[in-house]
């Protein structure tokens, strides 16, 4: 991972990953997240003046260390406390309101939630530890940690938590909206061409924040819509004998308690949805891929690939184990 730490008087310290994959705020893929480049650049230009500059007066100090006074200013007192007031209040107090300014005129309005009746489409994220559940209003997709959104399409994301304070990131596409209790948050998320974003919690708000990711995918619209379709669906009957009995496991353990298949009688609302989720490239909010093998160790021991998440290890016979897996893989 390439990152770029800038430090500067102006924001005190201001620490900006740049270049981390496709989760770079620095390649931008909307109108929106433009407009957060530019002000990026602008505040990083600024910041480098500050301390080129603060980094400067420090090294002409050093050299003249042995000499009283300033340079051409002489050793009059009432200079030296103009020269304080000068770089200690005067040039930071200007930098910042003008990057407030800027900030303001060019990115608060422009990244702003649009009104909700001005979008032809909205989808409501839910934070949870340590996931997000993604519903499509309308329809009765559910699904988790893969949002797929149609390209050239103006989204309204309502964001909201079932527990702590989280915040809904996906640099690319727009700015980051917490998600706090008891209250529905919005951003605006477009994408102008198809591709994958990645997305990221932005709030400490646990053990396994760091592993509460998110991919977005940006689909051409009729690619949208056949996949909106499928997740509307109820889950296909089991047409494989080990999947028929691994059905059976998951209904009698523990995990139809905490998970929903839709079409059966699993109606637990404490993990994701399961309906789709041989369809998801990944578990664990992107922590593993999503295959035969990954699948089989976390739920072996759900705490291995990601510390302090909310599912629980089940005790099962390597037999009832891949009925499990053979009945979860064919759920797409
Ligand atoms: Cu959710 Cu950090």
């Amino acid at each position: 991972m390439r990152c770029l730490a800038v430090s500067g008087t102006v924001a005190g310290c201001a620490l900006a990953l740049g270049g981390c994959g496709s989760q770079s705020a620095l390649e931008p893929r909307s109108d929106a997240a433009r407009t957060i480049e530019t002000l990026w650049w602008w505040m990083f230009a600024v910041a480098c003046v500050v301390i080129g500059g603060a980094v400067l007066l420090l090294l002409i100090a050093w050299l003249r260390r042995t000499r009283p006074g300033f340079p051409l200013l002489g050793e009059r007192e009432d200079v030296a406390t103009g020269v304080v007031v000068l770089f200690g209040i005067g040039i930071p107090g200007v930098a910042l309101i003008a990057l407030f300014a800027l900030a303001n005129l060019a990115a608060i309005d422009e990244t702003e939630a649009p009104d909700p009746a001005t979008t032809p489409m909205t989808i409501e994220v839910t934070g949870n530890q340590f996931w997000w559940e993604v519903r499509y209003p309308g329809t009765t997709a559910i699904t988790a940690n893969e949002i797929h959104i149609p390209t050239g399409t103006r989204v309204n994301v309502v964001a909201r938590t079932n527990d702590v304070i989280h915040s809904f990131w996906v640099p690319q596409l727009n700015r980051k909206i917490d998600m706090i209790p008891g209250q529905a948050n919005r951003v605006l998320l477009f994408a102008d061409e198809p591709g994958r974003y990645r997305g990221q919690c932005a709030e400490l708000c646990g053990l396994a924040h760091s592993q509460m990711a998110m991919y977005v995918y940006a689909d051409p619209p009729g690619e949208f819509r056949a996949w909106l379709d499928r997740m509307a669906a109820p889950r296909q009957e089991p047409s494989s004998e080990p999947a028929r009995r691994g059905q059976r496991v998951f209904l009698r353990e523990a995990c139809a308690d905490c998970h929903t298949i839709r079409g059966t009688p699993a109606r637990g609302e404490v993990g994701p949805d399961l309906t789709h989720l041989a369809s998801r490239s990944t578990l664990a909010a992107l922590t593993i891929p999503n295959d035969r093998e990954h699948l089989g160790s976390w739920i072996r021991d759900p705490q291995e690939a990601k510390p302090g998440n909310r599912m629980p290890a089940l005790e099962l016979s390597d037999r009832e184990l891949a009925d499990l897996l053979a009945y979860l893989r064919s759920l797409d």
